[in-house]
């Protein structure tokens, strides 16, 4: 199940590649390993109706979760501007925030990186304190 942080950031970037982001022009790739130690990739996918678009970590969550995988062990999420490069690391959005918390754990490792490769370590309850569960579930 270990994969380096270096290969997980780069799928990653592979996966922005694709992102669809013509009308914010932020793009963003997201990479995560399951507990099965399977890779799964996921990039924005914007709409003319804005808040049609999917964030890059909902993507890869649903491929995670077709192919079986219910628990993140590791995510890693890249995102920016091209061209712009002041942008620190890309942090999830709450939303997605929420979305990694129904398949995360204490052990569960986010990396927000930024345009240079750089990397700062998350667990879901630094980014999501005091989150929303439904209780006896
Ligand atoms: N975006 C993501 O894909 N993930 C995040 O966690 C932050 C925001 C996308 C949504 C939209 O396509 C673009 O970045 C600008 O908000």
């Amino acid at each position: 199940m270990s994969i380096a942080n270096e290969d997980l950031i780069n799928a990653a970037r592979e996966a922005r590649r694709n992102a669809y982001s013509r009308y914010s022009r932020f793009s963003v790739g997201a990479a995560l390993i399951d507990d099965r130690g399977h890779l799964h990739v996921g990039c924005n996918v914007e709409n003319a109706a804005y808040p049609l678009g999917s964030c890059a970590e909902a993507g890869a969550i649903a491929a995670m979760v077709l192919q079986g995988g219910r628990r993140i062990a590791k995510i890693a999420v890249v995102g920016g501007i091209g061209g712009i490069g002041e942008a620190g690391p890309c942090t999830p959005c709450g939303g997605c925030r929420q979305r990694i918390l129904e398949f995360a754990d204490e052990n569960t490792i986010i990396l927000a990186v930024d345009d240079s490769g750089e990397w700062q370590e998350y667990t879901i309850d630094a980014l999501l304190p005091a989150s929303f569960h439904l209780p006896g579930i």
